[in-house]
Formats: structure tokens, C-alpha cells, sequence
């Protein structure tokens, strides 16, 4: 007998033919498109992070590469490897986008030897965003620790720029010890011009530290949070959002008010190598910004 297999043509399937414009929660982003790049800009904000300004190099594909705060890119060092990375700048600001990154492995340390003028690549934006319209009129609280301040900073650029559209800001960030604080030169910028106060804590001091010592959650008794008028972001590593989360959950803000951005290995960004998967969940396509009860809910997430 001639058993044949059914033809599998996977162009015909309709998740290949449809351009992946909008990811499955209705936000913006363009996965199809790759754009060539050069590093204009090399910012050194600590022994292991480097901010990197990128310029689309065409005038034409720069005009067109929009983001929403929350989303990451897939950043190319040409002969090493491809990582994900999340944008940090201002999702108005079209003549540069802005990434820090920390050298932890073989591509990012690479990345990091690199000298403006240099020609990188970039994929996306892809993944989820935070929703910054359904939290004007409410007040803000941005938490981050250690390295979660460069996903961050895209909020609180956002939140400096309609500033009139949303109530009381904080930004509480926390890091293991001074020297690993990250946009220092910020400070006083979003503080001053944009009435956002800001709150700083180490876990360590040295002898130049004359600020806060302790936790990061010892922070919420400097200020009062209104738990019925107010929506979390919150960002850094698992053990840190999750310590956070639980602790805003017994002040009374709803889980559903809370997001985070999670963090997995990725390949394509685009929900088809599996890589990314927690679960039946795509990080890459889902996420990577859930509200807390999402997180909760997914099995081994955190
Ligand atoms: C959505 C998203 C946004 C991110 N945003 C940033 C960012 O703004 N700045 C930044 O510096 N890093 C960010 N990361 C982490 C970054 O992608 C990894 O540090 C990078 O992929 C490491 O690549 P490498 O080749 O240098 O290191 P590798 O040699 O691949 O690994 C070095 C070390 O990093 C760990 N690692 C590798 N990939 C990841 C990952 N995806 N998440 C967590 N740990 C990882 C490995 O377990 C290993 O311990 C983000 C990751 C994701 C998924
Ligand atoms: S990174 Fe490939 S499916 Fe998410």
C-alpha cells in the first residue's frame, strides 16, 4: 500500500501568510522588518553597562520604526549573535533609539568592545507594551531594580512627556550598592522639570553613599500610595518583581494594576522557534509585559 504523508506547504498556512503587524493583544509593532544600524553614541553608566544610541541609517526606515514602551528589539552584532534587548528611550525620539546593555555573555561582551561608528543590526520591535493610555488619569508607580531600570526609563520618558495626563508619579529604584546605579545624570532632570519623585535605595553602602540603606519595599513607607487610583510597573529580576508584587498586593492594589516584564532565551521574537515558551505562553509574542495576575497564573513563570 502507498501511505503518503499530506503535503505540508507552510505558506498556505494563514499564521505565515498574514503579515505579523499586530501581535495578539492589538499593540503595534512591525516584526517583518530588519534595519541596518550605526552606534552614533556610547554612554558608560557603570562597569557593565553601556548605553548605546543607534541610528536607523536609512532616512526612510527611520521615519517608520515605531515603538510603545515595554517592547524589545532583537540587536545584531554581526558574527556573534543576536539578543533580545529592551528599548529604553523616548518612543518619540525618531532620530536614535537607545539601548543599555549589560555584558554578561558572548554577544553582549562583544557589543560592549564596540566603538561609535560601528554597524549593527536590528529586528522588531516585537512583544507586548505597557499600557500607558489606560493608566493616564491614575497615579503612577514605577518600581525598578538593578538593571530593570532600562526597560523602565521608556515609561517614565512617556509618563515625562504627557505628563499632565497622569496624576502622582514615583519612581522608586533600588540596586545592590551604589556604583551599579544606573542614569545617575537622570536624576535630577526627572525630578526638577517633570515633578516625578523619585526614591533611591541600597542594598550596600560605601563611603560616598549618604542616601537610603535597605530594601527596596522599605521604600513604600516614604510614600502614600492610594491603592484604589494607582497602577505598577515593575521591573527587574523575578525574585525582586515577585517581592515587590506581593507587597503592593497587601497594600491593596489589584494584581490586574501590576505589570511586569519577563525575561526568557530568544531566538525569533516572533512566536515560531519555541524558545521563549513558558507553558502554552510565547514570551516573545504575549509578553514580555503581563500584568501580575497573568504571571500568577502561568505555570513556572517565575
Ligand atoms: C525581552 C527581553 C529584554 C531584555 N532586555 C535587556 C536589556 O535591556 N539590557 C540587557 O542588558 N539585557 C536584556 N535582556 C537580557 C539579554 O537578552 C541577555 O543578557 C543576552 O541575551 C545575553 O546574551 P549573550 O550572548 O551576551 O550571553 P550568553 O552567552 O547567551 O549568556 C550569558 C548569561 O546570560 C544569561 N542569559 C542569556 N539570555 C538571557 C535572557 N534572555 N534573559 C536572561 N538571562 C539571559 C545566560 O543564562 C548566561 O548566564 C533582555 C532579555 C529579554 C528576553
Ligand atoms: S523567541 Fe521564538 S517563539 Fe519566542
Amino acid at each position: 500500500m502507498d501511505y503518503r504523508l499530506p503535503k505540508q506547504d507552510i505558506n498556505t498556512e494563514p499564521f505565515m501568510r498574514q503579515s505579523p503587524r499586530y501581535n495578539r493583544k492589538d499593540v503595534f509593532m512591525r516584526t517583518d522588518k530588519a534595519y541596518k544600524c550605526e552606534i552614533t553614541n556610547i554612554v558608560e553608566l557603570t562597569p557593565t553597562e553601556k548605553l548605546f544610541h543607534l541610528k536607523i541609517l536609512s532616512d526612510q526606515e527611520r521615519r517608520i520604526f515605531e515603538f510603545r514602551p515595554g517592547q524589545f528589539v532583537m540587536l545584531e552584532v554581526p558574527g556573534f549573535g543576536e539578543v533580545p534587548i529592551s528599548l529604553s528611550s523616548s518612543s518619540n525620539n525618531s532620530e536614535y533609539v537607545e539601548l543599555c546593555v549589560r555584558k554578561s555573555g558572548r554577544t553582549t561582551n562583544m557589543l560592549h568592545r564596540a566603538k561609535t561608528g560601528a554597524k549593527l543590526g536590528i529586528r522588531g520591535p516585537f512583544g507586548t507594551s505597557f499600557p500607558m493610555e489606560k493608566m493616564a488619569g491614575h497615579n503612577i508607580l514605577l518600581v525598578a531594580g538593578g538593571l530593570g531600570l532600562a526597560p523602565l526609563r521608556a515609561p517614565i520618558n512617556w509618563v515625562s512627556e504627557y505628563r499632565d495626563e497622569y496624576k502622582d508619579v514615583h519612581i522608586l529604584y533600588g540596586t545592590k550598592d551604589p556604583d551599579q546605579m544606573l542614569f545617575t545624570y537622570q536624576y535630577e532632570e526627572w525630578q526638577k522639570v517633570d515633578h516625578i519623585k523619585l526614591l533611591t535605595i541600597v542594598e550596600k553602602a560605601n563611603k560616598d553613599w549618604n542616601g537610603r540603606t535597605g530594601m527596596i519595599t522599605d521604600l513604600f513607607k516614604d510614600i502614600d500610595i492610594k491603592p484604589d487610583d494607582t497602577f505598577a510597573i515593575v521591573c527587574g529580576p523575578p525574585v525582586m518583581f515577585k517581592f515587590v508584587c506581593d507587597h503592593l498586593d497587601g497594600l491593596g492594589i489589584p494584581m490586574n494594576r501590576m505589570f511586569v516584564s519577563l525575561e526568557r532565551r530568544m531566538h525569533c521574537g516572533m512566536g515560531k522557534c519555541c524558545r521563549c515558551m513558558v507553558g502554552s505562553t510565547f514570551t516573545c509574542v504575549d509578553g514580555p509585559v503581563f500584568d501580575y495576575w497573568s504571571v500568577l497564573n502561568l505555570k513556572e513563570a517565575i
